[in-house]
């Protein structure tokens, strides 16, 4: 069996607003809302969780009564770092698993609402091999290491070689009994500090080895204010689609039928 755990925990520091950027509308829906009905239309996961911002609750269960969603099973309340949701989440799973079962779980941000059924589908099928799969992409950005120096400000201190380096989205997905072992050797760690889940496999079970699945580039975090207007463009644009095609397919076939305007020289 499959869980989606929509982490919803956070309140959108970046972004600003005075509502969690996971309750923004765009294209006539709440953020949230897009995400839940990716994970409610996938043949793969059986149910979902939903950890949200305290005192925003009541938004979620009025958003998933209106909708209709069927495989939303639990709404509960986040903790004060994406971390400490996860730890709840796990708290709050298994129930009812027996002796020796295990339990596929895939950890997705509430504000990444354009993931595509691909990507959940590679998720799963890469669980039956590996306790734990991390979904990724390259990085097209040069990426620097810098130290600052007091205030004459930042410095490189190293240029790792792109070709190597890739961004992490999300899903990441686990089996249940690994992702809770992981937690509970990093609970014994009074330096504990992480800012995603396969940090936690990797460092507290390094013989776990962690598989990367191929991300989409339109997969984006919704974390700055510019990131509400692409996400929204995004969503008008792949209203187009037709059920089967990926969005990858629909951006591309979209880019293929635009008449190209050459300004200047
Ligand atoms: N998240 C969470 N619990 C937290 C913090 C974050 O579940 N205590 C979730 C967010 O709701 C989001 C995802 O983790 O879906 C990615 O985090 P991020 O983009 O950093 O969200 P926020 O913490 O809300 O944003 P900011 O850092 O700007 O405040």
């Amino acid at each position: 069996r499959t869980t989606a755990v929509i982490l919803a925990g956070g309140t959108g520091q970046r972004v600003g607003l005075s509502i969690p950027k996971q309750l923004l509308k765009i294209a006539g829906k709440a953020v949230i809302e897009h995400t839940l009905t990716t994970f409610e239309k996938a043949d793969s996961v059986d149910e979902i969780i939903v950890l949200m911002a305290p005192g925003y609750v009541p938004d979620i269960e009025k958003i998933v009564s209106k909708a209709g969603f069927k495989k939303v099973r639990k709404i509960i309340e986040g903790g004060s770092t994406r971390n400490e949701t996860t730890e709840r989440a796990i708290a709050a799973l298994g129930e009812g698993l027996a002796d020796g079962e295990d339990l596929n779980v895939l950890f997705h941000d509430a504000v990444r609402p354009l993931l595509s059924q691909r990507v959940i589908d590679d998720c799963v099928t890469a669980l039956e091999r590996y306790q734990a799969v991390d979904v990724a992409i390259p990085s097209a950005d040069t990426i620097i290491v810098t130290r600052t120096h007091g205030e004459d400000g930042e410095f490189i201190t190293e240029i790792p070689d792109r070709s190597r380096l890739r961004r992490g989205q999300t899903p990441q997905a686990f089996k249940l009994s690994t992702i809770r072992r992981a937690y509970e050797v990093a609970a014994g760690d009074p330096n504990f500090q992480a800012t995603d889940d396969c940090t936690v496999v990797l460092r507290y079970l390094p013989d776990v080895p962690i598989h990367v699945v191929a991300g989409d580039e339109y997969n984006m975090k919704v974390t700055q204010p510019v990131d509400v207007f692409i996400a929204d463009k995004l969503f008008q644009l792949a209203s187009s689609a037709t059920p089967e095609q990926n969005g990858e397919e629909v951006y591309r076939e979209l880019l293929t039928g635009r008449t190209m305007v050459v300004f200047g020289g």
